[in-house]
Order: C-alpha cells, then sequence, then structure tokens
C-alpha cells in the first residue's frame, strides 16, 4: 500500500492532535443539547469512532449509507440513499460527522434531507475540506483541516475500497486513479 502513496500530509499524531481539539468544541458547544452524531457510512467511520471518545456531553450516534462516487474518484452529483437513519430526528441536535468535504453536493442532499425530518439543528463537522472542489452552496459548521485538490486516502477515506485502513492521510499517487478511475 504504501507504494502507491506519494506523501503523507497528515500523520497519526497530527490527525488524533485535530480529533482532540474538534471533540473539544463540539463538547463546549454542545452543553445542554441533545447530540446526535449521524455519520455517512463507509468514509467516516473511523474519525466517528475517534471523535465520539474526545466528546464529553451525552451523545447519540446513527448512520446512514449513500452513493454518490461510485468507485472513481469524482463525484457523479447523483446521490442514493442505500441505509437510511434508524432514529427519528425529532428533538435531536444533528451533528454529521464527514470523512471528507469536496464538491459538497453529497452533504448539501444530506442536510436537506436530514432538516426536513424536524430536528433541533443541523451542523456539519468535516475532518477534512477541499474548498477549491466546492459546487454546492454548503459549509461545514468544524473543519478539522483543509487540504488541496488531488485524492487522499487513509484514516476511513478510500480509493476503490482499497486503503482505508492505513493509519495516517496519504496523497494517492495520481497513476493508480488516472489509470484505473
Ligand atoms: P462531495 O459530494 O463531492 O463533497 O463528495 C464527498 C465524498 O466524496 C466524501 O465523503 C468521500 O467519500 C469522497 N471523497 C471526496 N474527496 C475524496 C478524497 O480525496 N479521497 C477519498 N474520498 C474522497
Ligand atoms: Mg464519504
Amino acid at each position: 500500500m504504501i507504494n502507491d502513496i506519494e506523501q503523507i500530509v497528515f500523520t497519526k499524531e497530527q490527525i488524533s492532535e485535530t480529533v482532540k481539539r474538534l471533540g473539544k468544541q463540539i463538547s463546549d458547544d454542545y452543553k445542554g443539547k441533545n447530540l446526535l452524531l449521524v455519520t455517512v457510512l463507509k468514509g467516516a467511520v473511523v474519525f466517528l469512532t475517534d471523535i465520539m471518545r474526545e466528546i464529553t456531553v451525552p451523545c447519540s450516534i446513527d448512520f446512514m449509507s449513500v452513493s454518490s462516487y461510485g468507485s472513481g474518484a469524482k463525484s457523479s452529483g447523483v446521490v442514493k440513499i442505500v441505509k437510511d437513519l434508524d432514529i427519528n430526528l425529532e428533538g435531536y441536535d444533528v451533528l454529521i460527522i464527514e470523512d471528507i468535504l469536496d464538491s459538497g453536493r453529497t452533504l448539501n442532499y444530506i442536510k436537506d434531507l436530514l432538516l426536513s425530518r424536524n430536528p433541533r439543528s443541523v451542523r456539519i463537522c468535516t475532518l477534512f475540506d477541499k474548498p477549491e472542489g466546492r459546487v454546492a452552496p454548503i459549509e461545514p459548521d468544524y473543519v478539522g483541516a483543509l487540504v488541496p485538490n488531488g485524492f487522499i486516502v487513509g484514516y476511513g477515506l478510500d480509493y476503490n475500497e482499497k486503503y482505508r485502513n492505513l493509519p495516517y492521510i496519504g496523497i494517492l499517487k495520481k497513476e493508480i486513479y488516472e489509470t484505473n478511475g
């Protein structure tokens, strides 16, 4: 796997510090609220399991699965719900936990969908943000780190379902996704 990585951009330690900082911010902001962390499978699962343990206020978790990317590296703009949430959102302060915000098409769709279910609030926490890629009118409320255009993998992020288990974030070599994607 390491041979497919151009460069490591966030080490395990850097990610851990970022996650701690976000967890502290969220814990401060959600005192006295009814926090529900909503995670979009599968990429954000690694981030969720780390950040939930940095959150010191009561919280619940739920999952949904959508497909927007297929197996390639470019967003198709088509968002399909593959698995919906189990929890009824009424009375919850929803915080969407995302791995990476790129075009924003996926989250724009999901945020509107969740808002239509009468939660108290819906906000977005993304570990990584690629602001240059933005197409949809959506901004995250919490951002771990900005990343430049280019394809990153690791810490839950995949390319063709691979590399999710890397403990760091690396830039995938261009030849990997340009020849297969
Ligand atoms: P968006 O709808 O374009 O914002 O797509 C966001 C989703 O695309 C993320 O949740 C990831 O699953 C995927 N994605 C976007 N950029 C990357 C990347 O650099 N590496 C891995 N997955 C990515
Ligand atoms: Mg994703």
